[in-house]
């Protein structure tokens, strides 16, 4: 690929840790392929390094910056990546890029999710798919704010017990059984997978419960999942969709901000699962695909 030249608004920055998101392989999936993602797109979204360059209009103080950037659609398994500067972030001292590149895009989806949802302290909240970068800041964030439960899906027992470690209250299995313990009902689902099960998890909503949809990592659910909400028209539920994209740029930034000043604090956890060289980017979505990832890979070149 040529070095890409930073457009006006947007600053060049020499990765140094690449996140490998869970969105990543949805759109290589061709999940997404409705929202224009093509065969030859350059995937990844997130990025941290050090600005290189900057375009018209940027102030040239970035350059040499440590930061993290959201790079869009232009492309981030790459050595060198253009974004927009309204994107990035500079690093606080003592967060590492990799920290930096699990935690930038699927924090403050974590974190509008349950605002979304409308969580308050106390009420019980289920995170479906949440051994994934979403899911394990969700668990994290429901849990200090004092959920009166919070409940996950996950394929094994060891990842449970990793999710309990990070403040799960009750391990489901993917089809949402569970031991005798769990909660009936859910005041809040965060689903990060939609898929063909979803409508099961609609119906272990309590009333007046909220079911937030942030992903599809299990495809697209039912095309007839809606009557589910109907059929339990007396429980007044709520059913929303969350894109973090609908977001005002600058609320987006604060809570980045300050999520990562606590990671640097250590006191919200990132998950690392590998970090791999950026030419073993196949392997990475392989690693994927077969499920054995426990929070991200990240890339290096
Ligand atoms: N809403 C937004 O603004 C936003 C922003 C970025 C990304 N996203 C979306 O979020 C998703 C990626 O999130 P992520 O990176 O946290 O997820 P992820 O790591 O790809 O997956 C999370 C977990 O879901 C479980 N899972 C995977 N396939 C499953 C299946 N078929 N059925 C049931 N469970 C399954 C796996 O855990 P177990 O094996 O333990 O079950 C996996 O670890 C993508 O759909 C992406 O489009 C949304």
């Amino acid at each position: 690929m040529p070095v890409p030249v930073p457009a006006a608004g947007q600053v060049r920055i020499a990765t140094e840790a690449i996140g490998v998101g869970g969105v990543d392989a949805v759109i290589r999936r061709g999940t997404l392929a409705a929202y224009g993602f093509r065969e030859g797109h350059l995937l990844g979204s997130e990025v941290a390094g050090r600005v290189t360059a900057v375009g018209e209009g940027v102030d040239a103080s970035w350059i040499g910056r440590r930061v993290w950037a959201f790079t869009g659609l232009s492309g981030g398994y790459a050595e060198q990546a253009v974004a927009s500067v309204e994107d990035v972030l500079v690093l606080p001292d003592g967060l590492t890029c990799a920290d930096a590149v699990t935690l930038g895009g699927s924090g403050v989806v974590a974190h509008f999710a349950l605002d979304r949802g409308r969580f308050t302290p106390g009420e019980t909240v289920l995170v479906r798919g949440a051994a994934g970068s979403i899911g394990i800041t969700a668990v994290q964030l429901a849990a200090r704010a004092g959920a009166g439960a919070v409940a996950v899906t996950t394929s094994s027992v060891e990842r449970g017990a990793r999710l309990r470690d990070l403040g799960a209250t009750h391990v489901l299995d993917r089809s949402g059984e569970d031991g005798p313990d769990a909660p009936a009902g859910f005041d809040v689902v965060i689903d990060v997978v939609g898929g063909p099960r979803l409508p099961l998890f609609l119906d272990r909503l309590n009333s007046n419960g909220r079911y937030v949809a942030v992903g599809v990592v299990g495809g697209q659910p039912p095309a007839d999942f809606g009557m589910r909400l109907m059929d339990g028209f007396r429980k007044s539920l709520s059913f929303t969709t969350f894109s973090s994209d609908t977001l005002p740029g600058p609320d987006r930034q604060a809570v980045r901000s300050s999520q990562f000043a606590e990671a640097a604090h250590g006191d919200l956890r990132t998950v690392v699962h590998q970090v791999l060289p950026l030419d073993e980017a196949v392997p990475a979505h392989r690693e994927m695909d077969a499920g054995r990832v426990f929070g991200r890979i990240v890339l290096v070149p």
